[in-house]
């Protein structure tokens, strides 16, 4: 595919255009691109949705770019010429054996519907849709909640999977706007984790240049402790500290560690 110059489609986020509501990203120059004539449309009304001032010279892209086609979103690094785009990928992942399965033993046996606080490109909101969950996704980097809504939109989870929403905006306003909920899951970013793991996956470091650091996490957790219905989970890398205080249940995988915060000290 050719790219496409076009007067209005290549755009230029400035870092403080937008309130921390719901940010379009919070460090990076992010820009918008039309991969052919046909996509020009949609490219333009995400430009417009996101709010931001157009350029008018495409060669001048620099930071992300947002590269749009009729049925496919992607991510590109402009830094990066020779790292391929990226696309969220909704494809079936290999569940661990049953009595391994962390996250399956955090979610609880009684967990029919989950609130994924921190969705990312939503590689966790998949995997709840999947396993069957009523799934609603909360992102607040636009950006990212955009690539969400259209990978969702093509997503069919099959006869036994759950049903998702997305949500863009900030999850310690919007939770308390939606349907009680059994499980809140968090997996806010972690300030320290390049230290303390491996490389993180190609998806993870552009979710990072998006989002930044979470440094209001610890509100999160309160917010969701006071609307989960059963509990509350927080994906952590192993040997962080948690998030809150002492969890009630703790998960501990290889690299990372679930922590549990059950509902009113209750037992589900
Ligand atoms: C580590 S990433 C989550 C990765 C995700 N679990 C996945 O599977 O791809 C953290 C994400 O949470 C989002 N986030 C953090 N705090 C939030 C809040 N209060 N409301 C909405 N999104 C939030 C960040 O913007 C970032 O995209």
């Amino acid at each position: 595919m050719s790219v496409v110059k076009l007067d209005m489609t290549t755009v230029f986020i400035p870092t403080s255009g937008k309130s921390q509501k719901s940010l379009i990203s919070q460090n990076e120059n992010v820009s918008v691109v039309a991969l052919n004539a046909q996509s020009i449309p949609r490219a333009e009304a995400l430009a417009l949705r996101l709010g931001i001032q157009a350029s008018c010279d495409p060669n001048a892209a620099s930071g992300l770019v947002l590269e749009v086609s009729q049925d496919r979103l992607g991510l590109r690094d402009t830094a990066q010429p020779r790292a391929r785009t990226l696309s969220i990928e909704t494809a079936k992942r290999r569940y661990p054996a049953a009595g391994k399965d962390l996250l399956s033993r955090a979610l609880g046996r009684q967990c029919e519907s989950v609130i994924d606080a921190t969705a990312g490109f939503g590689a966790d909101t998949f995997d709840f849709v999947r396993r069957g969950k009523t799934v609603f996704a909360i992102e607040r980097v636009e950006v990212a909640a955009i690539m969400l809504e259209e990978a969702a939109s093509a997503f069919h989870p099959g006869r036994e999977g759950g049903a998702l929403e997305v949500v863009c905006g900030d999850a310690i306003e919007r939770i308390g706007e939606l349907a009680t909920v059994d499980v809140i899951f968090l997996d806010p970013m972690f300030p320290d984790r390049s230290r303390h793991t491996a490389q993180p996956r190609k998806a993870q470091q552009l979710l990072r240049r998006l989002a930044g650091e979470d440094p209001d996490a610890g509100t999160l957790l309160q917010v969701a402790r006071t609307h989960a219905r059963r509990r509350v989970i927080v994906k952590r890398p192993r040997h962080a500290p948690p998030l809150g205080g002492a969890p009630d249940i703790v998960h501990n995988g290889k690299a990372v560690r679930y922590d549990v915060y059950l509902a009113d000290g209750g037992a589900s």
